[in-house]
């Protein structure tokens, strides 16, 4: 066991500097992914990276991994990392403790000159978010073979926009995008939700990831005058698409225990008060730790969508346009994260993530596990999102220990 301490104040005072770029009035972030808010990030971080002495690289789909020698260098890797990227109205903690708390690791190994064997890496991933560009976790999806590069280039936001052309015009687009070895891959994040806190837990040993599905839906009736136009003949497409949203919300209860079930969009065209919607666009995430209810979820609401396209006398076109299967991650490190908590008395407990995570997909190419603190009311994708000093110290604590211990 090692005797290292990393410094919670340097930490701290990196997630404040860190969330100056892109600050909100309420305290958050907005810094969606490749936007210029984002390249500033990114900027600060290589600047970062590079006094602490490390090497820095960006690949195809703007990874940036920032490489600390070790013993042997012809080694694979002990990554560690997580997003810069944030929410529209986003959290400061939310992927940037992730990556900041992997870089004090490397600050205190530097601070403590110790050797590893292999060599440390710090990933900051792209569009880990998939709130500009959809999917989610598209960054390291594309490294761990999950997408294809062309595609993941040419996935375009709502101004048409592509991911790859936003790369060139931001200058983040390197080569290559992964197929090389990684010996193990942490993620620290706040937990996002209700539990740690709630148990007055520190830390949260992460044994795996839920699965998630992604559903772009577009129902279609005719816009004409709200006026003369008798309630009989209206092929409202709001009506329709109300009518989803109850349905969507009424699956997530109905397979309890476990399931998550949201619209976060809606979008209603023409949108003018006196006009019958002609066009609805929304999207549906479910979520579910268990991948046959997922299937079932599935199921249920292709059959509702049905259902309320017909009552409204709509056209409709339903997508999904992502899944991701559950993941449990590594035993061994999810040990190592475990015995980091208990080395240090940290209060912890086992918890399956509801949240993705670029770990998901990195537990596909490499042993990988993660580490969560708690947040303030188990609040996050909200610029209220709050963490305290000590648990993220705690933390980034034992992220240390995991990856020393995976090293070792
Ligand atoms: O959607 C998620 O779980 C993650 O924040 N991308
Ligand atoms: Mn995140
Ligand atoms: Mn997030």
């Amino acid at each position: 066991m090692h005797n290292l301490e990393i410094n919670g104040q340097r930490l701290w005072d990196s997630l404040m500097e860190m969330a100056k770029i892109g600050a909100t009035e309420k305290g958050g972030v907005r810094r969606l992914a490749l936007t210029d808010v984002d390249r500033e990030a990114r900027d600060l971080f290589v600047r970062w990276c590079e006094d602490a002495g490390c090497a820095v690289s960006v690949d195809a789909m703007g990874n940036i991994f920032a490489r600390r020698p070790g013993r042997d260098d012809s080694a694979p890797p002990v990554m560690a990392g997580s997003h810069l990227d944030s929410q529209p109205t986003g959290g400061k903690f939310d992927g940037a403790y992730g990556v900041l708390a992997a870089l004090e690791v490397v600050r205190t190994l530097n601070d403590a000159a110790y050797e590893t064997s292999a060599p440390i890496e710090v990933a900051a991933w792209t569009n880990e978010e998939g709130s500009r560009f959809a999917p989610a976790m598209i960054g390291s999806g594309t490294f761990a073979g999950i997408f294809g590069l062309d595609y993941a280039h040419r996935c375009a936001d709502p101004d048409g926009l592509t991911l790859g052309a936003e790369l060139q015009r931001i200058g983040y687009k390197g080569d290559g995008c992964g197929g090389r070895p990684v010996g193990a891959y942490f993620e620290a994040h706040i937990e996002q939700g209700p539990i740690l806190e709630a148990e007055e837990k520190t830390i949260g040993v992460v044994t795996g990831a839920q699965a998630q599905r992604w559903y772009e839906i577009t129902l279609t009736g005719q816009e004409s005058h709200a006026g003369p136009t008798p309630m009989e003949v209206r092929r409202d497409a709001l009506l329709g698409a109300a009518a989803v949203v109850q349905a969507v919300n009424r699956i997530g209860h109905e397979f309890q225990p476990g399931a998550c079930a949201t619209v976060g969009m809606l979008e209603v065209l023409p949108n003018s008060r006196n006009v019958i919607p002609g066009q609805v666009f929304l999207t549906v995430d479910f979520r579910h730790p268990d991948d046959g209810r997922l299937a079932a979820m599935d199921k249920a609401l292709r059959r509702a969508d049905d259902e309320a396209a017909a009552a409204a006398g709509l056209e409709m076109e339903f997508k999904q346009i992502w899944q991701c299967a559950a993941t449990p991650f590594d035993t061994a490190c999810v040990d190592a994260v475990r015995a980091a908590a208990k080395a240090s008395d940290f209060s912890h407990r086992d918890i399956i993530s509801g949240a993705g995570h670029d770990a998901v997909y990195m537990a596909t190419v490499t042993p990988t596990a993660m580490i969560f603190v708690p947040c303030e009311g188990g609040i996050s994708h909200n610029e209220i999102e709050n963490a305290t000093p000590e648990d993220l110290t705690a933390g980034c604590q034992v992220l240390l220990g995991a990856v020393l211990a995976k090293d070792g």
